[in-house]
């Protein structure tokens, strides 16, 4: 055979042998695959999920609000509309928040709760016996402390965004509740904002087709008050938070909405995420401009890169994106995007909804405004206006405390579960690692332990 002839014969060769070793890559080494960090506890003998969880009804509820500063002293005001709840007792370390919770009780013509002042009172308050039900507004870092503690002492428990900060903590939720038999829920108000609770119903009524991608976010210039000394919040808490820990700090406004249209845990899991930050420049360059450059702010090295972003794939090969930028100076964000096969919904920065067959272009004004009316959602129908009166981010916290106190009262499976309360939480967690490995692939753990096939949708339940 001559040279001519040979040489097409062994690039041939060379390219099968090529394709071939790009497959075995794809296919059988593991280490290109998702990294299972967190291994799953086994469930202890004897305990069960805690799927659709029922409890006893409740006639009155019976509450304390642990934690009065600026959230807490909100919930305050706004249980004092729901008849069916009394706050019994009231807890914050600074006297003056006890009394200015008071102060909202006796002007809304309720009576005085107990007040409580020392900083491990919320212990005390979960050993009473007349306590149903404990709502934490502290920061961060008590959030499951509080929550695991009340629900062994056989209270149900509503705990502020984010309800765990580790993937060890979220556990702790999750078998607390799992051997309790007590409701866990976190208090994501945004799965009560009109807009979301209609897109909800859309997407259960079939108008997006099936939904493939979702995008959700928290974008909030929060630089004022990450920085607010005096009349700010509690020991600079949120500033800490951004000094010590990158990824995605505070995922579930974003994340909740979007994970609820998706059905996760209901039929759908969070498979992996993979997460990425910018480097660090807002912060800097805020307190830099604000305290000068030889401030004590100006010299501190944040952890917190400005813009984080996760991409969740799951199980039924769809994609969530969440980001989170509270330091970059940016018009207000959750984007809420829903696309499916025969529509497409967002939010932010305008809101649009657009359906086949002409998906190629937004509904215009009215017809958006028309769809919005012909979807509203039965809850939103039942108290929306009550809620625009009361008040709170437009209406939706009312919505999410009268839903709360509705399924407590009627002994039905309340919209949140302790599983939700996990699975948001644990993106703080997941996306730090992913990030801090050049955006590998990280496992979701199944909070679940493999029920999530049981259901196949997410119910809000009314009688
Ligand atoms: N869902 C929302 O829209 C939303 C909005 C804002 C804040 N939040 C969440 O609400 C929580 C509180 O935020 P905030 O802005 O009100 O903060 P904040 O600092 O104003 O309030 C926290 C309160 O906890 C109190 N506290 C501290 N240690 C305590 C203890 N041992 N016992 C009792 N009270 C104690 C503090 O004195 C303070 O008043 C956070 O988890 C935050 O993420 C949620």
């Amino acid at each position: 055979m001559n040279k001519v002839k040979l040489l097409p014969l062994l690039t041939a060769l060379l390219l099968t042998v090529i394709i071939q070793s790009c497959k075995n890559d794809a296919t059988n080494n593991s280490s290109y695959g998702a990294q299972e960090v967190f291994e799953t506890p086994e469930r202890p003998a004897g305990q069960t999920d805690v799927l659709e969880l029922r409890s006893e009804p409740l006639e009155k509820i019976n509450m304390a609000i642990i934690g009065l500063g600026m959230r807490g002293s909100g919930a305050v005001r706004r249980y004092t509309y729901i008849e069916d709840a009394n706050v019994v007792a009231i807890a914050d370390v600074v006297p003056e928040y006890v009394e200015r919770a008071q102060k909202i009780l006796e002007d809304a013509g309720k009576p005085k709760a107990d007040g409580y002042t020392g900083v491990e009172d919320w212990k005390t308050i979960c050993e009473r016996d007349d306590i149903d039900l404990i709502y934490v507004c502290t920061h961060w870092d008590l959030h499951t402390p509080i929550a695991v503690y009340a629900m062994e002492h056989g209270k149900h428990v509503a705990v502020e965004v984010p309800a765990a900060l580790t993937i060890e903590e979220c556990w702790q939720l999750v078998n607390t509740a799992e051997k309790t038999r007590k409701h866990c829920m976190q208090l994501e108000n945004c799965n009560y904002d009109f807009f979301e609770m209609a897109t909800l119903n859309m997407a259960q009524q079939g108008v997006f087709g099936e939904i493939v991608h979702t995008e959700g976010a928290y974008i909030h210039d929060l630089r004022w008050l990450n920085f607010a000394e005096e009349n700010g919040y509690w020991d600079m808490w949120r500033l800490k938070h951004l000094e010590k820990e990158d990824g995605n700090t505070y995922p579930t406004h974003g994340l909740g909405p979007i994970a609820h249209i998706m059905n996760i845990h209901r039929g759908d899991k969070m498979d992996y995420l993979v997460s990425v930050s910018t480097d660090q420049y807002g912060m800097s360059a805020y307190a830099k401009d604000k305290f000068g450059d030889t401030s004590k702010y100006a010299k501190v090295d944040y952890a917190k890169g400005d813009m984080n972003t996760t991409i969740v794939k799951t199980n039924k090969g769809k994609t969530m994106m969440i980001q989170h930028d509270v330091t970059s100076p940016r018009p207000y964000s959750r984007i809420h995007l829903v696309s499916g096969t025969k529509g497409f919904a967002r939010k932010w920065p305008k809101t649009g909804i657009a359906l086949e067959p002409n998906a190629h272009h937004f509904l215009n004004d009215f017809e958006l405004d028309s769809m919005l009316k012909k979807y509203e959602h039965p809850i939103v129908k039942e108290v929306g206006e009550k809620a625009k009166e009361v008040g709170g981010h437009g209406g939706m916290d009312f919505i999410m405390d009268y839903r709360l106190i509705y399924c407590l009262k009627n002994g039905l499976p309340l919209d949140q579960d302790v599983y939700d309360a996990a699975e948001w939480s644990a993106i703080i967690q997941l996306s730090r690692i992913s990030n801090k490995n050049q955006g590998m692939p990280v496992k979701v753990p199944d909070f679940t332990r493999g029920a999530w096939k049981k259901l196949d949708k997410v119910t809000y339940y009314t009688k």
